[in-house]
């Protein structure tokens, strides 16, 4: 074990698996905030004094404010692929790594983002409550019918780790793949995917279904408002697990009431923890409150790796997966 005044100083910002912490704890002073939200940002300046790295969560604000009054912070470990959470730019100005945590849990978020896709389009959350209500008296052809998901096309809006991911979940379904992304894949995974490049325009107007797997940025923010709902079938359902933003709720709500649409799964909403109030009495739509990446497995993996991340920056190493690499470039050697 290091000396204990040599040893890194860390404040975790909210509860994380106690098997991650028992790690954290043989390499570092580590002050918990064993809750389940965040800290007020008084009360988080206040922890973060003295100590030079932070493991925080999606809840968690990390901006210039912030920065500026934590002086000895070197790293921002956010446990969390996505970090809109945090002001990348600040940071860097100020010389604090962010890192975050990518692969770990891409399968996991695919596989509930697949759940979403087929619990909407198979109506499986009216058909629960349809038996627990004491509907179920006797079997109908009619009742309950549902959107074919197998041999439909599927467009994967942000063509990254988490897109190519329902890409390969997709393959077992025999569909055809259409992605919109900045970025071409190789040709190898084109093909291996059977996922073909197209602009927004052409997806939103030739899918079954559309996922959204983009991060949120200024340019992503509302990229599915009424214009895209609109250009989508009638037919076509409309699964998100990336950020809520990314959505214009209120015109989705539209889109689902005037059958705009056929259906929605959403996991993310614009303002967490609230949800537009009109979404909860639409039976075409499946809510679930940001689990897509909630495993148990994934969940240890993504905080053993963010801790990994900031006690690799306070140890003097290089972090898997940093955020801000060029902030490390800049480090005297
Ligand atoms: C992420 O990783 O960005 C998820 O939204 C939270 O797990």
């Amino acid at each position: 074990m290091p000396d204990a005044a040599a040893r890194p100083r860390i404040l975790v910002s909210q509860a994380l698996p106690s098997d991650a912490l028992l790690s954290a704890q043989t390499r570092a002073d580590v002050d918990v905030h064993d809750a389940d939200a965040p800290l007020p940002k008084a009360a988080l300046k206040g922890r973060l004094r003295g100590r030079g790295g932070l493991v925080c969560l999606i809840t968690d604000t990390i901006d210039e404010d912030l920065l500026a009054s934590c002086p000895d912070l070197r790293v921002v470990a956010n446990v969390a692929v996505g970090f809109n959470n945090v002001d990348v730019a600040a940071a860097t100005r100020r010389g604090v790594v962010v890192t975050n945590t990518p692969d770990v849990l891409t399968d996991t978020t695919a596989d509930f983002a697949w759940a979403l896709l087929m619990a909407t389009a198979r109506r499986m959350i009216e058909a629960d409550r349809y038996v627990r209500e004491g509907r179920f008296k006797q079997w109908e052809y009619m009742r309950l019918l549902g959107g074919d998901i197998h041999g439909k096309t599927l467009g994967i809006i942000g063509f990254g780790r988490i897109g190519r991911a329902m890409g390969r979940r997709a393959l077992g379904f025999g569909m055809r793949v259409l992605y919109q992304d900045a970025v071409a894949a190789d040709v190898p995974t084109e093909r291996g995917l059977n996922a073909t490049r197209v602009d927004l325009a052409t997806l939103l107007r030739e899918s079954d279904f559309v996922t959204v797997h983009t991060p949120l940025s200024p340019e992503t923010h509302h990229l599915i408002g009424v214009a895209a709902l609109e250009a989508m079938k009638k037919t076509a359902y409309l699964i998100n697990a990336s950020r809520g933003p990314v959505v214009d709720e209120a015109a989705l709500v539209e889109a689902l009431r005037e059958g705009w649409i056929a259906g929605a799964g959403l996991d993310v909403f614009e303002d967490e923890p609230t949800v537009h109030p009109d979404l909860i009495g639409l039976a075409n739509v499946v809510l679930s409150p940001h689990i897509a990446s909630a495993s148990h497995d994934t969940r240890l993996k993504m905080a053993t790796l963010a801790i990994d991340n900031c006690l690799a920056v306070l140890e003097g190493g290089t972090p898997p997966t940093p955020v801000n690499p060029e902030v490390l470039r800049a480090r005297p050697h």
